[in-house]
């Protein structure tokens, strides 16, 4: 009570005439916290368990009074739940590497939050610029936490998906030094179940117009029925992230997948569940983070178009 009476006086939490739907709006992402706290306690796993580092992530932990509770800690933080975060993240590492290994030097983070790739790959990066688009709060914070550490060329985008129309997003990342006749690998990792089906939609919109052929997408999503009929285990998790104003409230179904990013310029190389990937990442058919996929996509060449050198 005393964390949501915190929130509720920072202006962080309010309540639409919807009903009770709490909006973080100026105050830092407590869910970005989480993957980012999630991700470093991958050290704690077994050697054999351990897919990907990330020594940065642990500070934003700190920043959130909850996480520093032990009893709550341990029941936030529990090992299927830090195995879950190691194979998502090395599965989006491997793309983002293979994707600079192809010469790309472009990456965009949408809803960034604290993933700290720019500075874990600071030395694969060191030609890359990565922009970060997010609410302009979590941004400060991660610039705060981060002030002295340097990593790859960083550009911030300060960005609401909702309150901000995401057709003006190339243009701003142009602005920035982008170039859209040359690959951009864009990542938008644990964010589309935050947003509105209007917001997703536009969003990838914007990456198309924004994207060369042969550009990657790669994001994260939840099956719509964890949203639309959600087992107990994923009502609890979805009733926490409410709490913190960060309600879940969108889900795609795999079948249409493929043809939904058809239209919009887009074709699907893999749609993993976690499940596969903790078969080919771990050697364990015994995991399973039910109704979680990650798509990886490329950018289809407009009629006419040519590939980047
Ligand atoms: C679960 S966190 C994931 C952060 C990061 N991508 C990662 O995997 O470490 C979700 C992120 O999406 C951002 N986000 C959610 N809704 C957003 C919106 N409407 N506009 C901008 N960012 C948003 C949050 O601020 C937060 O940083």
């Amino acid at each position: 009570m005393m964390f949501m009476r915190s929130l509720r006086r920072k202006g962080a939490l309010s309540f639409t005439r919807r009903g009770i739907e709490p909006i973080v709006r100026n105050f830092p992402s407590v869910t970005a916290a989480w993957v980012a706290a999630c991700r470093s306690f991958g050290v704690l796993l077994p050697e054999g368990e351990r897919l990907a580092d990330d020594p940065y992530g642990a500070r934003f932990a700190r920043t959130v009074p909850l996480f520093r509770a032990p009893r709550v800690a341990r029941a936030l933080f529990p090992r299927r739940a830090i195995v879950y975060m190691q194979l998502r993240t090395r599965a989006i590492d491997d793309a983002l590497l293979d994707f600079v290994r192809g010469g790309g030097r472009q990456v965009v983070l949408l809803g960034a939050g604290f993933d700290c790739r720019a500075l874990r790959f600071a030395r694969e990066l060191a030609s890359a610029t990565v922009f970060e688009v997010d609410h302009a709060a979590t941004q400060a914070r991660k610039r705060a936490v981060l002030a002295n550490d340097v990593g790859a060329k960083t550009e911030y985008v300060a960005w609401d998906f909702e309150e901000r129309a995401v057709s003006e997003l190339p243009a701003e990342l142009a602005a920035r030094g982008h170039d859209a006749s040359q690959k951009t690998i864009t990542i938008w990792e644990g964010v589309t179940m935050y947003l509105t089906p209007r917001a997703i939609d536009e969003t990838v919109t914007a990456v198309a117009a924004y994207s060369a052929p042969e550009s990657r997408l790669v994001f994260t999503y939840m099956e719509r029925s964890l949203i639309e009929r959600p087992s107990l285990r994923a009502r609890a998790g979805a009733a926490l992230v409410g709490l913190v104003g960060e309600p879940f409230r969108f889900g795609f179904e795999p079948s249409e997948l493929g043809g939904w990013l058809e239209a919009r310029g887009f074709s699907v190389d893999r749609d993993a569940t976690m499940g596969e990937l903790a078969r080919e990442l771990l050697g364990r058919a015994d995991f399973d983070w039910g109704g979680r996929h990650i798509a990886f996509t490329r950018r289809l060449p407009r009629r006419g178009e040519t590939r980047p050198a």
